[in-house]
């Protein structure tokens, strides 16, 4: 499996996806400012991954602190804490993952130093096993919704690389073909930052799934053509009544895909439910450099001086999501009820 990132006995390592296809390079973290670089950057990237990366860069940090009390290392925390959090903001996974060391640490106040460094390390390595096992879980419930054959569109990277490892968008595919289904992928080029083209054909070539890339304005064309029998896609944060932020295009697509009567799928784990979130309006959207919209491959391809947006991602309305995929099972209209019911599910195995 791929390893996206891990937890060694140097610090955390992550594959450099700003690198890939073409190079294969690993990047060592040392520190918890590295992390958060490392985020920022899009060294590493995909709201699972995000999330996991984020419980290993606190721990990273903790780990790194020279307090001596449980109170001067809960000053440290705190501040560690706070360097993540102000990396990306859409992903909800990175505030679920600082929350839940957070939570952590509430329940190891008393203990001593080097106890709490201890085990908020094993926290986030269990957060990294548990992502996995998720993205497993996901793949079962989901591959039943695949098609036996023909091709299935997918936009951005939802794969291993954008989690702890099997994917989710990506693991509902490998699981179908795993399971015998004959699916050809069709893998959006996703403009601006190419996570479909260099990631998702990457890892998918690496597994010898059937893959075929096309630039984003594609898609429409090869739905009306008959060759896309579903569409799954991965996700940064969904809301309380359904609503899914993901990579800027979705909403293009799931558009097309009701006009086309293809059904449209999203699979993600329940850390990437927001329930505090109502809808979709208040999902903050992250604006990133122009420069990304400007230039290819270091090339400026726009006039100088002219106006650029680039929202890094945007909101699917519930209405056009068939179903979402969890590891807790499948989520049909009406979200609000049923995404309530699966996050009880999962706080009840909790506790
Ligand atoms: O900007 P990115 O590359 O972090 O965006 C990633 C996506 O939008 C993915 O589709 C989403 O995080 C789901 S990943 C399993």
């Amino acid at each position: 499996m791929i390893q996206t990132l891990e937890w060694t006995d140097c610090g955390v390592r992550f594959i450099d996806q700003t690198k890939l296809p073409t190079e294969e390079v690993y990047v060592n973290c040392t520190t918890h400012e590295q992390v958060a670089d490392v985020i920022r950057n899009m060294v590493v990237r995909g709201a699972p991954a995000i999330g996991v990366a984020a419980g290993m860069g606190i721990a990273l940090g903790v780990m790194n602190s020279t307090a001596e009390s449980g109170a001067d290392l809960k000053k440290d925390f705190d501040q560690i804490c706070e360097v993540i959090r102000q990396t990306r903001p859409t992903a909800v996974n990175l505030f679920w993952a600082i929350k839940r060391m957070q939570e952590k640490f509430e329940t190891l106040r008393v203990h001593p130093v080097l106890q709490i460094k201890q085990a908020l390390t094993e926290e986030a390595q269990r957060m990294h096993a548990e992502d996995i096992a998720a993205n497993q879980a996901m793949g079962r419930h989901g591959a039943t919704l695949m098609p036996a054959s023909g091709g299935v569109l997918t936009h951005c990277n939802a794969g291993a690389l954008a989690t702890a490892g099997y994917g989710t968008a990506l693991g509902v595919i490998r699981a179908a073909v795993e399971a015998g289904k004959k699916i050809h992928v069709y893998a959006d080029e996703t403009r601006p930052f190419l996570q479909g083209s260099r990631l998702t054909a990457w890892e998918l070539m690496k597994d010898g799934i059937p893959t075929t890339v096309i630039s984003d304005n594609m898609a429409g064309a090869m739905m009306s053509q008959g060759k896309i029998g579903a569409i799954v896609v991965g996700a940064d944060r969904i809301a309380a009544n359904g609503d899914v932020a993901n990579k800027i295009g979705t909403y293009t697509v799931a558009v097309l895909a009701k006009e086309h009567g293809i059904p449209f799928y999203v699979a993600a784990p329940i850390s990437t439910v927001d329930l505090a979130t109502p809808d979709g309006s208040k999902i903050p959207i992250e604006q990133r450099d122009a420069r990304e919209v400007t230039h290819i491959a270091g090339r400026q391809m726009v006039p100088d001086g002219v106006e650029i947006e680039n929202p890094a991602f945007d909101v699917t309305p519930a209405k056009y999501v068939n179903a979402i995929i969890t590891e807790r099972g499948i989520a049909r209209a009406p979200y609000t009820e049923s995404l309530h019911h699966l996050a009880q599910q999962r706080t009840k195995a909790h506790s």
